[in-house]
């Protein structure tokens, strides 16, 4: 139930403010769209059209009811139009004082129980507030893009929201059919505050050259289940928008990770702006995967992650051949062989081979099928080269792998290979903000599957392969490159210690 009737979306000839509108005149709410720019408006109208009669198109809704929404909508060049509303969403240009400003005005035009709610990204929601007024009756909203068509709002107080405009706003959303979570007022509520430092990691991770950004995609989504891969991903928020994101968060949080990538800079400058600009991170398709491979024989020194007693993988191993995998840790090198492939754990190939960085023509590569804790293993291979690995090794190996259908990212010889150097970051991230209360686990977990895409949530996935094989891993790339991101989380350290102790 909510006794909101009349909304308003200030902003509405925007790309999020003509989706919150479609989403509240969809929900049955009598719908003021405001915008400055009439053109602005009218394109939305249009936008809005087309979205609602594809939806009838495809059986989602009747025709009445697609007429039925687009007459609850109505548009508005003029602020004192919305002054009976209930229910004020803003989502105009993303400046504190330009916010502010458009509250006060509210405050002033509006009757005193109107509801002001920001659909800011970045800005804190007590700041938006602040000197207008009404600070109790300000909440924030944070929808998804497209607003139309993700259900996930975040729902946010400011320090004198009271918990009557908090609930008010509340049940309007569930009544809309969206689903809200709550998150405290902090820099990026949960979606942003993962995924900002999360993406400057991909970008930071090209420029040093542990993959490319097809190979990144093709780890994450197939190691992680992740509907996109983060390059995809980024070219399509905008690299542009990226930046802005990270100005917007590093001075706040003075989290390293949050900080520009200098190459993100120069591919803005040379005018990469991802899909916007038709160039971006990815760069063309990725490789058709190899339908044949070389013989292969299989050396076993202990136990197997990536192949268990049983793997199918197993039984098309011969006696011979031309490629050797040692699985279980052990490695000798073998230069008859084409390649010699070492599974490895959280070591770096470099570990078991040295590192002649100098030597060309080396047939020895790391390889691991991606796995959470106990999980079944995905069906991802990372291969690890070297700088002087010959391409006929990487070339055999591949084909080894992508012939018994796995999906091959290849990288550098560099701590955590792809998956585990971009998540446990993330992981480390969503631990410490469950410790200082950002959101309850359900919270974070739901706005990761219904916000992001992914197949579970972050804390569900990290505890589910293990607290302490998270500690484990964090801290060996932790040791290796000292990187403030990889330091074990506090509820890590815990199980970890609590293991040692045998308790
Ligand atoms: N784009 C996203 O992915 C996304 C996602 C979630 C939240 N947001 C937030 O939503 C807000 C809008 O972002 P956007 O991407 O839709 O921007 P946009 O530039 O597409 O739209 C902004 C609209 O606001 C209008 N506007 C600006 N100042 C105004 C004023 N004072 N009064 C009335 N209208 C005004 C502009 O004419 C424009 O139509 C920002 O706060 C942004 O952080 C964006």
């Amino acid at each position: 139930m909510t006794s909101i009737r009349k909304i308003a979306v200030c902003g509405a000839g925007g790309t999020m403010g003509a989706g919150i509108a479609l989403v509240a005149a969809r929900g049955g709410f009598e719908t003021v769209c405001f915008d400055r720019s009439a053109d602005g408006l009218a394109r939305s109208r249009k936008a809005a059209e087309k979205f609602l009669a594809k939806s009838v198109e495809r059986g989602r809704m009747s025709q009445d009811d697609c007429d039925a929404t687009l007459a609850r909508i109505s548009d508005e060049t003029e602020l004192s139009a919305l002054t009976d509303c209930d229910l004020i969403i803003e989502a105009i240009f993303e400046n504190l004082e330009v916010k502010q400003a458009l509250f006060e005005e509210l405050d002033r035009i509006c009757k005193p129980e109107t509801i002001f709610a920001s659909n800011t990204s970045t800005l804190s929601i007590t700041q938006i507030a602040g000197g207008c007024g009404r600070e109790d009756r300000v909440v924030g909203m944070h929808f998804c893009l497209p607003a139309q068509m993700m259900k996930l709002i975040e729902m946010s107080r400011g320090l004198n929201t009271s918990d009557e405009t908090f609930q008010t706003a509340w049940n309007w959303t569930r009544a809309t059919g969206q689903m809200p979570v709550e998150t405290q007022d902090k820099p990026g509520f949960i979606l942003n505050a993962l995924l900002v430092p999360f993406n400057n990691d991909v970008i930071r991770a090209i420029e040093a050259g542990l993959a490319s950004a097809e190979d990144i995609d093709t780890a994450i989504r197939s190691g992680l289940g992740y509907k996109m891969g983060p390059c995809t991903l980024i070219d399509l928020i905008g690299l542009d928008t990226q930046i802005l994101l990270g100005e917007a968060f590093y001075p706040i949080t003075l989290d390293r990770r949050a900080s520009v990538p200098p190459l993100l800079r120069r591919m803005v400058a040379a005018g990469k702006l991802g899909n916007k600009s038709g160039r971006g991170l990815l760069t063309g398709p990725a490789a058709v995967p190899a339908q044949t491979g070389l013989e292969f024989l299989i050396h076993q020194t202990g136990e197997s992650r990536s192949f268990p007693a049983g793997d199918s993988f197993r039984s098309s191993a011969s006696q011979a051949g031309p490629v050797c995998i040692h699985l279980g840790g052990g490695f000798e090198p073998d230069t008859s062989k084409t390649a010699v492939l070492v599974e490895l754990d959280t070591e770096c190939l470099g570990v078991h081979t040295g590192e002649d960085m100098g030597r060309e023509g080396s047939n020895a590569l790391g390889f691991a099928r991606y796995r959470n804790g106990n999980d079944a293993p995905s069906n991802l291979i990372e291969l690890v080269r070297q700088p002087g690995t010959s391409p006929e090794a990487l070339a055999a190996a591949r084909a080894v792998f992508e012939a018994a259908g796995f999906d091959v990212a290849v990288c550098a010889d560099q701590p955590g290979r792809i998956v585990d150097r971009l998540v446990r970051p993330k992981y480390n991230d969503a631990l410490r903000f469950l410790d200082e209360g950002l959101a309850s686990a359900e919270d974070m977990d739901q706005t990761c599957r219904m916000g992001l895409g992914y197949p579970d949530g972050l804390i569900e996935r990290v505890a589910r392969g293990g607290l302490e094989r998270h500690y484990d891993i964090t801290s060996a790339i932790y040791e290796m490159t000292g990187q403030q991101g990889y330091a074990p989380a506090r509820r890590s350290v815990v199980a970890k210690s609590r293991e040692r102790l045998g308790t």
